[in-house]
């Protein structure tokens, strides 16, 4: 496992210091960020002299937060090789702690009622498939027919050879990404957005290049157009309806200039749809793919459905869906046919699937908006048209405050830098709504006892301004 330079992991490390010992902050912070997947189990840390002259403390202060994370087991010395950060036995960086009982970490719902009954009627069709090998790799021909017609009832007229079925959308993002960007290019992302795909682009060696959006405000195009040009990067990773975790969509007029401005710099726009399902009040908009042939569009049922089943796609040119199989086989040999079958039948429900979950997340946002505005008069609660999260400024908290105080108090969330590069976004925590009403108040309870333990104070300003 490769080491990180002391330079690189102040940047992740964002304005660390609050109130209290400055190294026992600095260890709390280096914790946070190897728990929420910022810095990956094993990586080699700095020298204690470097860290402390990149980080402008005293090395006794890096020293004796090392000391601190040795005995909590977050980090592993070896004599002569350094120290190495250490996980422990826990299986991935995002799953929810052990013991910690309110899991706020995942923007996700348990299983729509229909979806039970769309595994029933799978297991009635699946005979006649073990006839046959069962290796789809660009997908099982009913499921691509049921995502093109998905897509030609949206006004984009689509062949069932422009779809590539895979393992979930998050599969699909690692495989357009893969093969779309070489070590080096340049990958146009919101900022914030979501963390899988930064660690999709980071993984492929792309460097980001991030646009603001938010909330409100929604995008800066006049800052994409300028990051087209400047960056001309392969891809531009973007979710158009619903972003995760600000909940923004993009108005129609934008996302004719986006598309023509991507094109303009050869640049392929992937749309993340994955979230597109989840309209609570605003109403349906082009897809994207309306604007340019050559924008990709990510879609799944994990959000609308059930995160379990483990099915997405990839609305691709022909001769990109061509590549993108030829390129997965050394990863899959296709998506498994029995979850295909389900999402068959799961797609011809989708009108009952959208309501149910607009109904649980309506009730779930007005249940965390009127609890928030209790619990913290002194926050403004945004009320986003749809998604599954509230991206709330927790100012005069820092983010990884609050964090780490939840965790004490059996909340586990997510701290707003996850969803950005350089330690951005401290002042940002994401809520998801996505939990029963009873479930919420108590995360916001939580939440507030967290709050308590830490005086609130001024924040620190960013370290890097993006
Ligand atoms: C925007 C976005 N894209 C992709 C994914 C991953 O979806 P899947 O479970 O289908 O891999 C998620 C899940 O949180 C998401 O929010």
């Amino acid at each position: 496992m490769s080491g990180i330079t002391a330079a690189r992991l102040a940047s992740v490390l964002g304005p660390w210091r609050s109130k209290g010992p400055a190294y026992s902050a600095l260890a709390d912070r280096i914790r946070l960020v190897s728990l929420d997947g910022r810095l990956a189990h094993g990586t080699r840390l700095p020298a204690e002299r470097d860290l402390a002259a990149a980080l402008r403390v005293s090395r006794t202060t890096v020293a004796s937060a090392y000391a601190r994370l040795r005995e909590l087991g977050a980090i592993e010395s070896r004599r002569g090789s350094g120290s190495f950060v250490s996980l422990g036995a826990r299986p991935s960086a995002d799953s929810a702690p052990d013991g910690i009982p309110l899991d706020f970490t995942k923007a996700a719902m348990p299983a729509a009622s229909a979806v039970a009954t769309c595994y029933a009627a799978a297991a009635q069709r699946i005979g006649p498939e073990l006839a046959r090998s069962g290796y789809e790799i660009v997908g099982h021909p009913e499921l691509r027919e049921a995502v093109a017609m998905h897509f030609r009832r949206r006004g984009v007229a689509t062949d069932p050879d422009q779809i590539l079925v895979t393992s979930g959308a998050q599969h699909a993002i690692a495989l357009l990404t893969r093969l779309l960007t070489s070590p080096g290019d340049r990958a146009l992302i919101e900022h914030p957005t979501y963390p899988h795909a930064i660690d999709a682009i980071l993984s492929a060696r792309a460097r980001a290049v991030p646009v603001p959006v938010d909330t409100d405000g929604g995008w800066d195009l006049t800052e994409a157009e300028a990051a087209l040009r400047a960056a001309a990067p392969s891809v531009g990773y973007v979710m158009p309806d619903f972003q995760n975790p600000t909940g923004a969509s993009l108005p129609d007029d934008a996302r004719a200039r986006l598309a023509r401005a991507a094109d303009r710099h050869a640049t392929v726009l992937i749309a993340d749809e994955t979230t597109m399902w989840l309209d609570l009040r605003r109403g349906p908009r082009e897809p994207l793919a309306a604007f340019s042939p050559s924008v990709v569009t990510v879609g799944g049922l994990g959000k609308l459905a059930w995160g379990g089943l483990r099915v997405g796609w990839i609305r691709a040119p022909r001769t990109l869906i061509a590549r993108l199989a030829q390129s997965r086989t050394s990863m899959d040999l296709g998506t498994p046919v029995f979850e295909q079958l389900v999402a068959v039948e799961l797609i011809a429900r989708e009108a009952e699937l959208v309501a149910e979950r607009r109904v649980r997340l309506s009730e779930g946002l007005r249940t965390m908006r009127s609890a928030l505005t209790e619990q913290f008069p002194e926050w403004t609660i945004p009320d986003p048209e749809g998604g599954l999260a509230l991206w709330i400024s927790c100012a005069p908290w820092s983010s990884s405050e609050l964090v780490l105080g939840a965790r004490e108090e059996g909340l586990a969330l997510t701290a707003g830098p996850r969803f950005g590069l350089h330690g951005a976004f401290e002042h940002r925590l994401r809520l998801p709504f996505t939990e029963s009403p009873s479930t919420i108040r108590e995360a916001v309870g939580a939440l507030r006892r967290s709050a308590d333990r830490h005086a609130s104070g001024p924040l620190p300003e960013p370290l890097v301004a993006v």
